[in-house]
């Protein structure tokens, strides 16, 4: 066993604040076409070998959707009060509209009642971007009624689960399946065009608003929000290129998606930068958008660092940088919450609702040592006590991810779990950082 580092931050985080762990369906599920369940766009994503970067897919992943007892079992020992997931809505609605698949709902209930059962809390995203297949081919998140579509998901999801979750998520990081999905199709469905991308970010925020009325209408009691990817962008220097190119990125990132909800309104200096690319929109559509949410999810993994230069200039990556090539910057994180409390008045409490790290695991003698991790993992979490203590209203930290799992286009190439997985055997093996992490969470509940 790892020996266990002394917390040597302030790390007197509040009694209630709730620790956890993330993952996603598609990412770990597998049982892709088990029980009446449709394709979903990454199904078919996958079936063209050269989009994922080891030719692999999600058929069988970590085969969660047969061994959730036992992934469940893991929760538990590790102690964690809350579990991060997500619902495929292929499995629930095979074709993305009309009827519903019980045996597909049936997963999620007996996962429920396990998690119940070791008294977890649950924390569902009803959108991890696996779009049913059926609705791509009706145009996807280009047609804005697919919007509607996802508020008759969402709705039927509340009525049914409500009173059994902690909190609904509407969306996980909409810039993803904006600028990923359509903007330079690295993801699922794979389209490379601006204007498009663009269109679709408006929908996704519209379905986002469309989703928290028809659960509200759910009377779910449900804490209802949405998650974010989120970072902050650093010029590289002081020139007035680097410093534009810092603001633009900010605008049409992390406040292209907040300023709709807490405004009512896209970022000036985005809609300005997009041109003749800025999306239709409709009246009415920011009333729909900006809801009060209960709380805001933010996903913290780097900062953007910008540079004008050709070629631009590398972020100096004093920590070092993951297997992702991603640069460890744990500062980033209290730089933009104290930015996000700042220009958001209304901000509703915060969940991290994913920070971790990709690292090249291995296990020998049944063991796995990934100190990098745990550094990673402290290091981020003084830096959040930091933004706390400056009042940041922080409820809670999920670490991505509880198990190694399906790193959508690079495949099972990136490990990013606490928990080791061999794909081969399905054998779960936990980390030094799943027991690192373990203590730390037995540690505050002593009040250590
Ligand atoms: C986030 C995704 C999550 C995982 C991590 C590494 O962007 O939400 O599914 O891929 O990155």
């Amino acid at each position: 066993m790892t020996k266990i580092q002394n917390f040597d931050f302030n790390n007197d985080f509040p009694q209630d604040f709730t620790w956890g762990v993330a993952t996603s369906s598609f990412q770990i599920e597998g049982a892709s076409s088990a029980d009446g369940k449709g394709p979903s766009i990454w199904d078919t994503f996958c079936l063209d070998r050269a989009n994922i970067k080891d030719g692999s897919d999600g058929t069988v992943a970590c085969d969660h959707y047969h061994r959730y007892r036992e992934d469940v079992g893991i929760l538990s020992s590790l102690g964690v009060d809350a579990y991060r997931f997500s619902m495929a809505w292929a499995r629930v609605q095979p074709d993305g509209k009309g009827a519903w698949n019980e045996a597909g709902f049936g997963f999620y209930d007996r996962l429920l009642d396990e998690l119940a059962a070791n008294d977890i809390r649950a924390h569902l995203t009803l959108y991890h971007w696996d779009l049913p297949q059926g609705l791509q081919d009706d145009g996807g998140w280009l047609n804005r009624d697919t919007a509607h579509r996802f508020a008759d998901y969402a709705h039927e999801v509340a009525r049914r689960f409500g009173k059994r979750i902690e909190a609904i998520a509407t969306h996980n990081e909409p810039w993803c399946t904006a600028n990923l999905g359509y903007g330079n199709a690295q993801f699922a469905p794979g389209v490379a065009d601006l204007k498009q991308s663009i269109q679709v970010s408006h929908h996704l925020l519209l379905s986002h608003g469309l989703a928290m009325r028809a659960m509200r209408e759910a009377s779910s009691p449900a804490k209802l929000g949405i998650v974010l990817n989120q970072w902050t962008a650093d010029p590289a220097t002081d020139s007035q290129a680097d410093r534009d190119m810092a603001a633009f990125e900010y605008a049409r990132s992390t406040q292209w998606f907040m300023d709709p909800i807490f405004k009512g309104h896209y970022p000036e200096l985005a809609l300005r930068g997009h041109g003749a690319n800025a999306p239709q929109v409709r009246d009415g559509d920011f009333d729909i958008i900006r809801q009060k949410i209960d709380f805001l999810g933010c996903n913290y993994y780097f900062r953007s660092w910008c540079s004008a230069a050709n070629p631009p200039l590398p972020a100096p990556a004093r920590l070092g940088t993951t297997d992702m090539g991603w640069e460890i910057h744990p500062q980033g994180l209290p730089e933009l919450l104290l930015k996000l409390k700042e220009e958001y008045p209304e901000l509703p409490p915060v969940y991290i609702t994913e920070n971790g790290m990709a690292n090249p695991d291995t296990v020998s003698g049944g063991q796995v040592h990934d100190p990098e991790r745990i550094a990673y993992v402290r290091s981020h979490l003084a830096a959040l006590k930091e933004a706390m203590d400056k009042g940041v209203d922080v409820r809670g930290y999920f670490l991505w991810s509880l198990l190694d799992n399906f790193e959508w286009n690079s495949g099972y190439s990136k490990r990013f779990g606490i928990v080791h997985v061999d794909y081969a055997t399905q054998q779960r093996t936990l980390k030094d950082s799943a027991l690192w992490y373990r203590e730390f969470i037995a540690a505050r509940r002593a009040g250590a």
